[in-house]
């Protein structure tokens, strides 16, 4: 098989390490992928649809794999299905799940699926007001894509009237901020859940955490994410329970009810509070660095149970009992700005851990850094402290100028 698979981070180099194994499949290729996928196959600069839908064709891919949401939402899926190409996402309708808040909060309001308090606007004045006569804290949430950016929680009427104006009138995410959701505070922990979906049913994979404030302790700006483990050491079986049947169980019936049954990945981002759990965010894919620390851990050949998702049978998820720690590390300045072109070393000194590559490519011979999120150390043990010392251990002969890790996680 020849397989294609879209995006260019850590979770895109899981995805082929983990199917690099796989004797069935005699090519990779990735659009536009990095330093570790260029090892396993070949990178492609294409990222227009147009462009990969052709290039698909010539090469007559096999199968396509979409990691991030751009391109689900931009309606990569309807455009290769068109073209019979076998690809593994949802449609452009269906991604709209992730690419509209407004448009998910609405299909979870009118389909009983658990989830904050909300109102969406569209005018600037009504926000205003509204959050003028709120209780405090409050969330404000641009409607549309902002790489993770559009959602602030606003401590009191200052903020909310700064970040309105900021979303809506200064526009700072361009259009994804005309409309706003402003949302109850919810108090808990989070906790990603990610299923398969074989058009029918949804299969959901052990729970993972991710850390997605820059600094120690939680504190600071959000990230795409600084590192994770898997399974999430709070979610406990009550909790699984609850969102089956809070929120897993409604969202299919509402995918069935809007005929948005797709063949792909949903992930749910879940605030587990003192109430109950609830859900705070679809994904139409799967997560960043979620997947590097839950792959490692999946006893089932990935590419079978796409396959078989993608032929509506039922698939079977394994999941060893190891624990599995993601450390992230980052330039210096991300989620801010940040300077790239940095020489990596050290990496052949690297003993227990995976090194999955992010922001990092090949100049010449050497690796050097091409983004905030530069690479993954990934690793499992018995315990979460046992995979813990193992990706600490191998993050401290690697080294890049001004080099940054968080040093918590999987401390607990
Ligand atoms: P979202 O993109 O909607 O998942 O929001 C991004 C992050 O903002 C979440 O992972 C939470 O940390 C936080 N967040 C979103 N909605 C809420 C809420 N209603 N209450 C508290 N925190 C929230
Ligand atoms: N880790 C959260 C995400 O991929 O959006």
């Amino acid at each position: 098989m020849k397989i294609l698979i879209i995006g260019n981070g850590g979770r895109e180099s899981a995805i082929a390490q983990k199917l690099s194994s796989d004797s069935r499949i005699e090519a990779f290729f990735f659009a536009s992928g990095n330093a570790t996928t260029e090892k396993l196959g070949k990178n492609i600069q294409k990222t227009d649809i147009p462009s990969l839908r052709d290039f698909a064709v010539k090469e007559k891919i096999d199968l396509t794999i979409v990691g991030p949401e751009a391109s689900l939402v931009d309606g990569i899926v309807d455009e290769f299905t068109k073209h019979g190409l076998k690809i593994f996402g949802p449609k452009k309708r269906t991604a709209q799940l992730e690419g509209s808040k407004a448009y998910s909060k609405k299909f979870m309001q009118q389909h009983g699926v658990k989830t904050a308090k909300a109102v969406v606007f569209d005018a600037y004045q009504e926000a205003v007001d509204y959050v003028v006569n709120h209780s405090y804290p409050l969330v404000i949430k641009a409607s549309g894509l902002a790489n993770g950016k559009g959602v602030v929680i606003c401590k009191n009427v200052e903020d909310a009237r700064a970040t309105l104006y900021s979303f809506m009138i200064d526009r700072v995410f361009g259009d994804a901020g005309i409309k706003v959701i402003v949302e109850e505070y919810l108090k808990g922990f989070e906790a990603s859940v990610i299923a398969f979906s074989n058009g029918k049913k949804l299969f959901p994979c052990i729970a993972a955490k991710d850390y997605k404030k820059a600094g120690n302790g939680d504190k600071g700006p959000n990230t795409g994410g600084m590192g994770s483990v898997a399974p999430s050491p709070e979610f406990t079986p009550e909790h699984f329970e609850d969102f089956r049947r809070n929120i897993m169980e409604p969202t299919l019936a509402g995918l069935h009810d809007e005929m948005l049954d797709f063949k792909g990945f949903i992930f749910f981002g879940l605030m587990i509070t003192a109430n109950g759990t609830y859900l705070l965010e679809y994904n139409m894919r799967l997560g960043d660095p979620e997947t590097q620390s839950l792959l490692p851990l999946l006893e089932n050949s990935l590419l079978d149970v796409i396959l078989d998702c993608i032929d509506g049978k039922d698939v079977e998820l394994k999941f060893s009992d190891k624990k599995a720690v993601c450390l992230v590390m980052c330039s210096g300045g991300y989620p801010g700005n940040f300077d790239i072109g940095y020489e990596i070393t050290g990496l052949e000194k690297v003993k227990h851990s995976q090194i999955l590559l992010a922001g990092a490519k090949y100049k010449a011979d050497r690796v050097v850094t091409s983004g905030g999120r530069v690479l993954n150390l990934v690793a499992t043990g018995d315990t979460y402290e046992e995979a813990r010392k193992k990706v600490y251990e191998d993050a401290l002969p690697v080294k890049f100028d001004y080099e940054y890790y968080r040093e918590d996680i999987a401390k607990f």
